[in-house]
Parts: C-alpha cells; sequence; structure tokens
C-alpha cells in the first residue's frame, strides 16, 4: 500500500490517462493537483474511449474516490461540462468526487486574457497555449485576486465575481479585445456553481487522513510534464503550474515524506504540443511516421503534436528532479515500423558536450542532439502480453532505455487499452 505520483517526464501527453487508469485496479485515491483543462488524459476501455480534462482518471473505476485538489485552476464551466457528460456515459461518481474549497477559479475573462495576450505577441514569441486560461488563472493567484472554489458558497460572492469582470474588462480594452457583459456571465456561470456545490468541500483533512492509512493506496495524477514546469521546464514555454513531483505537497496540501514513489511516464520517442524548443524534433518522413503511427493529436486542442526521438537527456533531468523510482514507458508499438531508432544520449552545443537541460531558452535552441542507432525490430508488438514474448530487439531497447537514465521501467504499453499493457518485475 502506497501513495504513489504519476508526472509526465516530457512535454506532456506520455500517455498519463492510461498509465492511471490501469493502476487505479489496485488504488482507491486518484488526485489531480496542479493544472487545469490543459490537460487531456485519454482512457481507453474496449471499445470505449473517454478524454478527461479535470477530472482525475480513476473517476472511471466504482468505488475510486477522486479530488479535485487545491493547487488546481477549475473552469466550472468545463468541470460541469465534462461531468455531466460523464453522468450521461452511466459514470457513477456521486459520493466519491471531492472539488478543493481552495482551487482557483477559471473564469471567462482568464481565457479571453489568455487568447488577447497570444494574439499580441510575435511569431517566435507565442507560447502556443491552450487558451484554457491557465496562465491568468495562475497569475490572479498569486497577484492575490484570484476567486477560489469556496467563495462560491459565500453570500457576496456574486458581488465579487462583478469586481473582477469590471477589472478584467479594463485589462481586455488595453489587449483590444472585448469586453465581457457581467450580467451574462453571471447567468451562465451560476448554473455551473449550482451544479459544482455538492462537490465541494474542505479537501486537505481527508487527503491527509488518506495518506496515513496504511489500507490505502493513493495516486496522485500529474497532469502535463516535466519540461512545461513553470521552474524546470523550457521557461517561458512553459505552462504555469509546477508539473513535477515536486508540485504534489503544495497542490495537494500533503507532507513531502507522504509520498512513498514517484513513476515517471515517458513515450518510446518524443512529442511536444505547442512552442519553444524541442532537441529531438524531427521535420521528415520519420517524424511523420511517428505522428501517423501514433496518431499525434492534441487531446485538448486537437493540434498536431511536433514528433521527434526519444531524449535521454530530458529523461533523466526529469528523473532527477521528481526523483522517479521506475518509468512506464509508452507507445512502444509506435516504433514497430522502423528499421533503425536514434536515441539523443547528449546535446552538443557551441562545440560542447551538454549532458543536462540548459536553463538558457537560447542555449537548449542551439543544442543539437548526439544520437546513438539503434536496430528496429520491424515486427508488431502489439499481441506481446509479457515482457518475454516481445522481439528481442524491443527487449533489448527497453533495457538501453533503462541504462541511458539509470531509472528501470516497471509498466510497458504496446497499445492504447488497458489490455495492452505489461508489467515488468524491477
Ligand atoms: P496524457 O495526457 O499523458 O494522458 O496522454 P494523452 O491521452 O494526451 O495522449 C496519449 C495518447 O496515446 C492517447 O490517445 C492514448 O490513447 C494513446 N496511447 C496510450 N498508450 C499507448 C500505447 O502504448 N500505444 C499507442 N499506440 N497509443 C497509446
Ligand atoms: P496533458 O496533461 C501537452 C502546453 C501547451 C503550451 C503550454 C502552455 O494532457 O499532458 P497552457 O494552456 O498550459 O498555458 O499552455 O503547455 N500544454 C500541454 N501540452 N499536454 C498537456 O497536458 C498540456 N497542457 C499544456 O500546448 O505549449
Ligand atoms: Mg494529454
Amino acid at each position: 500500500m502506497a501513495n504513489t505520483v504519476l508526472i509526465g517526464a516530457q512535454w506532456g501527453d506520455e500517455g498519463k490517462g492510461k498509465v492511471i487508469d490501469v493502476l487505479t485496479a489496485n488504488a482507491n485515491w486518484v488526485v489531480r493537483y496542479q493544472g487545469g483543462n490543459n490537460a487531456g488524459h485519454t482512457v481507453e476501455i474496449g471499445d470505449q474511449k473517454y478524454v478527461l480534462h479535470l477530472a482525475p482518471s480513476g473517476i472511471l473505476r466504482p468505488g475510486v474516490k477522486c479530488v479535485i485538489g487545491n493547487g488546481l485552476v477549475v473552469d466550472p464551466i468545463g468541470l460541469t461540462e465534462e461531468l455531466q457528460d460523464l453522468e450521461k456515459r452511466g459514470i457513477d461518481f456521486r459520493g466519491r468526487m471531492f472539488v478543493s474549497d481552495r482551487a482557483h477559479l477559471v473564469i471567462q475573462y482568464h481565457k479571453e486574457l489568455d487568447g488577447a495576450k497570444e494574439a499580441k505577441l510575435a511569431t517566435g514569441k507565442k507560447i502556443g497555449t491552450t487558451k484554457r486560461g491557465i496562465g491568468p488563472a495562475y497569475c490572479d493567484k498569486a497577484d492575490r485576486c484570484g476567486l477560489r472554489m469556496g467563495d462560491v458558497l459565500e453570500a457576496n460572492f456574486e458581488e465579487m465575481l462583478r469586481e473582477r469582470v469590471a477589472a478584467k474588462n479594463a485589462m481586455l480594452a488595453v489587449l483590444d479585445a472585448a469586453p465581457l457583459d457581467a450580467d451574462a456571465l453571471v447567468k451562465k456561470y451560476n448554473v455551473a456553481f449550482e451544479y459544482l456545490k455538492p462537490f465541494i468541500c474542505d479537501t486537505i483533512p481527508m487527503l491527509n487522513a488518506a495518506v496515513r492509512d496504511p489500507k490505502n493506496n493513493v495516486i496522485f495524477e500529474g497532469a502535463q510534464g516535466v519540461m512545461l514546469d513553470v521552474d524546470f521546464g523550457t521557461y517561458p514555454f512553459v505552462t504555469s503550474s509546477n508539473t513535477s513531483a515536486a508540485g504534489v505537497s503544495a497542490g495537494a496540501g500533503i507532507p513531502p515524506h507522504q509520498v512513498d514513489e514517484v513513476i515517471g511516464i515517458v513515450k518510446a520517442y518524443t512529442t511536444r504540443v505547442g512552442e519553444g524548443p524541442f532537441p529531438t524534433e524531427l521535420f521528415d518522413d520519420d517524424g511523420k511516421a511517428l505522428a501517423k503511427v501514433g496518431n499525434e493529436f492534441g487531446a485538448t486542442t486537437g493540434r498536431p503534436r511536433r514528433c521527434g526521438w526519444f531524449d535521454a537527456v530530458v529523461a533523466r533531468y526529469s528523473a532527477m528532479i521528481s526523483g522517479v523510482d521506475r518509468w512506464a514507458l509508452m507507445k512502444m508499438d509506435v516504433l514497430d515500423g522502423f528499421e533503425t531508432i536514434k536515441v539523443c544520449t547528449a546535446y552538443e552545443c557551441d562545440g560542447e558536450r551538454v549532458e543536462t537541460v540548459p536553463a538558457s531558452i537560447s542555449k537548449l535552441s542551439r543544442c543539437t542532439p548526439i544520437y546513438e542507432d539503434f536496430k528496429g525490430w520491424n515486427c508488431s508488438t502489439r499481441d506481446a502480453t509479457t515482457f518475454e514474448e516481445l522481439p528481442e530487439q524491443a527487449q533489448k531497447y527497453v533495457r538501453w532505455i533503462e541504462k541511458l537514465t539509470g531509472v528501470p521501467v516497471s509498466v510497458l504499453s504496446v497499445g492504447p487499452n488497458r489490455k495492452s499493457t505489461i508489467e515488468l518485475k524491477i
């Protein structure tokens, strides 16, 4: 029984939803601790596909308690739509879904500001955000003018909301964006707040009791990936929260020593959606093949994902920061058709060998990957149910990734479905 953190160790979309769904077979709590509905976590069960944005991926397992922690920025309309959609699909979460009264609200003005700020940025400076209002909402949190879930329960909430709308309309005017109609906004949001009220509570005591009870398995579900962390990622081309394991304590309200283990999720290659440096990005036929076979389109925005080879520098760096104990190595099957697979083992920059991710975005942009070639297995891994059933070269690839990153692989994924998962003894 353990308290486990699952984090993306690349630029997001590593397959966190799938791994969490698999692991919740043995868990009774799943907790989101940062981000918002910029996340898109896909879970495929049989012929059913679910894309979760705010609801913890454990929601699909009956009886699993789900928490939206204090560290999130929650779009109440997005969350209402998502929960109503799940209800329509027969998922019953009443009595086991909790939203922290300390979580911040994302309101329409945050989304408008997100879009308007991006529109003002010159080419090359745009972040390529999901336009879900994430940056502006975290901005308000740090600026101490955010609204929180708990505020919704206060008698003067409408007054607070109207005050914010007026202040943000002034900001929108500066950005040449249209003002919002406060009456219409209040009316629209009130419908969502009424739906959400039964879920709002103080999640801190319940989570602290949960992590201290040895009978529990608590999973903390990271969103995005370490390279999008506001402190450790490719700043400023990042999201606005701590996506690394460090975010758990602040975003769920539990002490750091309650975390027993950290599982890092990596694809067997790399993808990135949005702008910013990406050393192993491919612009050739191999890149196109990864995108096509991997069906690499954003689960939230539908944008095509940029694709490249596995970057061991990134994986080592993420593992170091987050204390990754073991990997879940995803989408191995996408490499099935490649004659030669490349892995970046270090970078070269200005004539020097670079072994870790530099802080300077300009330096990272000048880094070129040092690749090692690996002979592909050229056959399907899709039907393998044990490590031994994998082609020999695929087994060697896994062992090589372990060697290059210094972290053992304990879960291997060879297809999007629950059953296409191989557990390895470590
Ligand atoms: P997340 O944001 O980390 O949860 O990942 P996404 O859901 O955004 O993107 C991962 C995509 O890969 C989803 O469409 C999954 O269904 C799919 N997927 C997950 N694991 C595998 C796998 O092992 N093989 C293949 N082919 N697809 C996978
Ligand atoms: P999951 O949880 C991939 C990226 C955006 C953009 C940057 C900032 O599904 O892995 P934001 O809207 O957060 O201000 O955008 O971060 N981004 C993601 N990329 N997966 C995600 O989530 C992402 N969430 C944000 O594309 O580059
Ligand atoms: Mg995703």
